[in-house]
């Protein structure tokens, strides 16, 4: 084993960006991981200092940013200009974008255009799409044209329609074709797949199957790592599935910090001589 095989994913400290080949060691040595979307270059750098690995820029933007129910509204030219802040705040986390409904579901040809468009004007490093078996042929043409590939199985949130709403998923005979898919997206080429909603039991038999990382949200502790939007994570949405854990209360902090200020203006208190020009 290399020295680059032996840094740890969270909180390494070697320069340079994360890679698909550092992703692949830390599932060869039982190493867990965590993952966080990301929207912005200021919140991006936090958890890039903080040591997180990889930074999803999701279409769940369509909900935490721009205020839809659903992540079916947004396009590419939503998340280019969001994915490229977060590569500029950023110095080692790989960034993974979000091929947004509608960009790929046609063909492998439309899927490879989405991802250089998301690898040349926003300088992504991988993209991420929903689907099994339906989009191993895109997995295939975007891995042979060099792009890394996370996949996305589960409650696959652009699929919320044909779903019925949001849902577990992969629960009695349809968990044996969500691991039929996840072993078509590996070999095809995907360097990791999310598991989002699904029993914890199936989670860790996909976990075990795979030689690629399972990255779990709101798929039990067996997945090889484990990803928030973060603003769930943070406290910021008002509400959340049970999957959610809330690690501060950041909404209550923005809160307090915008009263404080509106009371100082309103009485005068601000802004005082030490934050005024003389
Ligand atoms: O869009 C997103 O944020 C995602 C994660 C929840 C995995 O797909």
């Amino acid at each position: 084993m290399s020295s680059q095989d032996a840094e740890p994913l969270y909180g390494g400290r070697r320069p340079g960006r994360v890679t698909v080949r550092d992703i692949a060691a830390a599932k060869a040595r039982g190493e867990k991981w965590p993952m966080l979307t990301a929207y912005d270059a200021l919140t991006a750098g936090i958890f890039d200092e903080a040591g997180i690995p990889v930074l999803l820029v999701g279409d769940s933007a369509g909900n935490v940013v721009f205020g839809h129910d659903t992540t079916i509204p947004v396009t590419v030219d939503d998340l280019i200009p969001l994915t490229a802040a977060v590569v500029r705040g950023t110095k080692r986390a790989m960034v993974v974008a979000d091929l947004p409904f509608g960009s790929y579901q046609a063909s492998p040809a439309a899927a490879l255009a989405a991802a250089v468009r998301f690898m040349k004007e926003a300088g992504a490093h991988a993209v991420k799409l929903e689907g099994g078996l339906r989009v191993a042929h895109h997995v295939e043409e975007l891995v042979a044209a060099g792009v890394p590939v996370m996949g996305h199985l589960g409650l696959t949130p652009q699929s919320v329609y044909a779903f019925g709403g949001f849902r577990v998923q992969g629960r009695g005979e349809d968990g044996e074709r969500l691991l039929h898919d996840a072993k078509a997206l590996e070999a095809a080429g995907a360097f990791s797949v999310v598991l989002e909603c699904v029993p914890t039991e199936l989670a860790a038999r996909v976990t075990q199957s795979l030689s690629i990382p399972t990255i779990g949200i709101g798929a039990g502790p067996e997945c090889d790592a484990q990803v928030l939007v973060w603003q769930d994570m943070a406290g910021l949405t008002p509400h959340t599935a049970k999957f959610v854990k809330k690690y501060a209360d950041v909404a209550g902090i923005l809160g307090s910090a915008a009263r404080a200020f509106a009371d100082e203006v309103v009485g005068g208190q601000f802004p005082d001589a030490d934050h005024s020009y003389r």
